[in-house]
């Protein structure tokens, strides 16, 4: 058993609609799992939902619904979601799951014997639409609380809370040793103000089960639940234990089936989350894994957040990007392409149909789209279909963008890499154009390390170059991989041109 690169991405709330934001956050963990795979890694690529809480619990009160009934409909859609982006997950987590309930309780019970819990009453607002509680520090000038917050009502209510005060130093400290922790830098810097400036108040853990059923009752006081993130960020490990990672079942001694074949999977190589939830996963987490004994994270990424032609996306405003329409009109890999291409993981972006078409056009139809089909088209009319000698102008400009390119995957600068490509496309495209077609040389690097951006489209260029491999290896990524007197495959346009909206003309 050898340890797998293991990275998650965020659980998403199954009561929201899946969106961009969802979607481009699968897309950046899909890319790095399948680079990782193609640099010869073995990966655990882990995501799924969050499933408990009030607004589910009253979603299905409102359809009739037995809560986890509810939740299974909506995994479903969630599960499709996952598969339309083309997701390489090597598992889907359900915070609903047997497998996942276990574990909670088994850390519940651990840390509340260890003193890491105290009960404390708890006096103040609460938004029951947004799942929180509030402050002073949340009303406006005028008094009120911001309307996202629905009518905020006044509660008193006992709760247990978790205990950070106590870890406060100690993790500035791992930050300060380890800067890669959190990426990007600035968000590190982030996290280091905030624990610099601020004194850490204690997490609140728990709901009554007299408001909030729909959720991991505590194992030593089963009128309340456990709440959000003492659930959520459980399945980064609930997972691994199920799987049988030893590091996470002898630190938790807890009992649970043990599969045929056990993974190593703690700790985690990769957590890649939204720039909104960097304290839960900076802060909480860590501490929690402290207190648990379990060893950190090696890094956590945080990417930005998209909107829409310069708006928040919202269901008020109506526009929200839909993924499943883009791709249907544009296919998988178009979409896929675009947001990596578009954002670098770390700052917000902005999704504009005109951006959108504008890259699809230059960079897929008439950039590798048209490389691949004017190419393998000349060789078939000039040359009858069989690779000619090789010409290796090209050479040494290709064999840098692949070093390039794998450094850049290897350190998650995923744009940078497909800039890196799109560099050698280009001049490809315009060799094509300085030189008699006849004298081409065919490089079949550009499909393998196009391979974990777009890879159904990579599938495509490995069978029109007539080769019966997966473009799975970036080993192979390399210059005249392709040898004289090869066959190649039948040529056909990859990414349509479609000069107006609906219209698609032969490539
Ligand atoms: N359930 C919690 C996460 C628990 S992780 C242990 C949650 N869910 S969420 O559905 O609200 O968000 C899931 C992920 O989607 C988060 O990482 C969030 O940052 C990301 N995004 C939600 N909207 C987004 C954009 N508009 N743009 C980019 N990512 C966004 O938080």
């Amino acid at each position: 058993m050898s340890k797998r690169f293991y990275l998650t991405t965020a659980i998403d709330y199954l009561s929201g609609e899946p969106h961009l934001g969802h979607a481009y956050e699968k897309i950046v963990a899909d890319v790095i799992a399948r680079a990782r795979r193609s640099l010869g890694e073995e990966v655990f690529f882990l995501t799924g939902l969050d499933e408990h809480g009030q607004k589910v619990q009253q979603a299905a009160l409102d359809n009739g619904k037995k809560p986890q009934a509810y939740c299974d409909e909506l995994a479903a859609t969630w599960r499709s979601f996952a598969k339309r982006l083309n997701l390489s997950n090597d598992d889907f987590v359900r915070t609903s799951e047997p497998r996942h309930k276990t574990v909670v309780q088994a850390i519940l019970s651990k840390l509340h014997a260890a003193g890491h819990f105290y009960q404390a009453q708890y006096r103040g607002f609460y938004s029951p639409k947004e799942e929180t509680f509030l402050t002073e520090k949340d009303r406006r000038q005028d008094g009120t609380f911001d309307p996202r917050y629905g009518e905020v009502v006044e509660i008193l209510e006992d709760n247990y809370y978790f205990k950070l005060q106590a870890h406060q130093e100690w993790l500035i400290h791992h930050l300060e040793a380890n800067p890669d922790f959190v990426q990007p830098p600035h968000r590190r810097n982030e996290v280091l103000g905030l624990l610099k400036n601020n004194l850490l108040e204690d997490l609140c853990t728990t709901r009554p089960m007299a408001r909030l059923n729909w959720g991991i009752p505590l194992p030593f006081d089963e009128r309340f639940v456990t709440y959000v993130w003492f659930d959520a960020l459980v399945n980064y490990i609930s997972i691994p234990a199920a799987h049988g990672d030893p590091v996470v079942l002898a630190g938790l001694k807890c009992e649970l089936p043990s599969p045929n074949s056990p993974v190593e999977l703690w700790p985690a190589d990769l957590h890649v989350i939204g720039k909104d939830i960097l304290k839960f996963h900076a802060v909480y987490w860590p501490i929690m894994l402290k207190t648990m004994g379990l060893p950190l994270p090696k890094q956590i990424l945080a990417h930005g957040w998209w909107q829409k032609d310069g708006q928040k996306m919202s269901k008020t405003i109506g526009n929200v990007v839909d993924p499943i329409a883009i791709i249907d009109e544009w296919g998988v890999d178009a979409f896929r392409y675009y947001v990596i291409r578009e954002l670098d993981i770390g700052s917000d972006g902005n999704w504009t149909d005109a951006g959108f078409r504008a890259r699809y056009s230059a960079e897929l139809a008439n950039g590798l789209g048209n490389l691949v089909n004017r190419s393998l088209s000349m060789l078939k009319r000039y040359r009858a279909g069989v690779v000619p000698q090789r010409h290796d102008e090209l050479a040494p400009e290709a064999e840098k963008v692949i070093n390039a390119t794998i450094a850049e995957l290897r350190a998650h600068h995923l744009q940078a890499a497909l800039q890196s490509i799109g560099s050698l496309v280009h001049r490809a495209n315009q060799y094509v154009d300085q030189t008699a077609p006849f004298r081409l040389a065919k490089d079949p690097s550009k499909a393998v390390r196009l391979g974990p951006f777009i890879p159904a489209t990579a599938e495509k260029i490995y069978a029109q170059l007539g080769l019966t491999e997966s473009p799975n290896n970036l080993k192979t990524a390399t210059w005249g991989g392709l040898r004289g007197d090869h066959d190649i495959g039948e040529p056909a346009a990859l990414f349509p041109r479609k000069d107006q909206p609906g219209t698609v003309q032969p490539g």
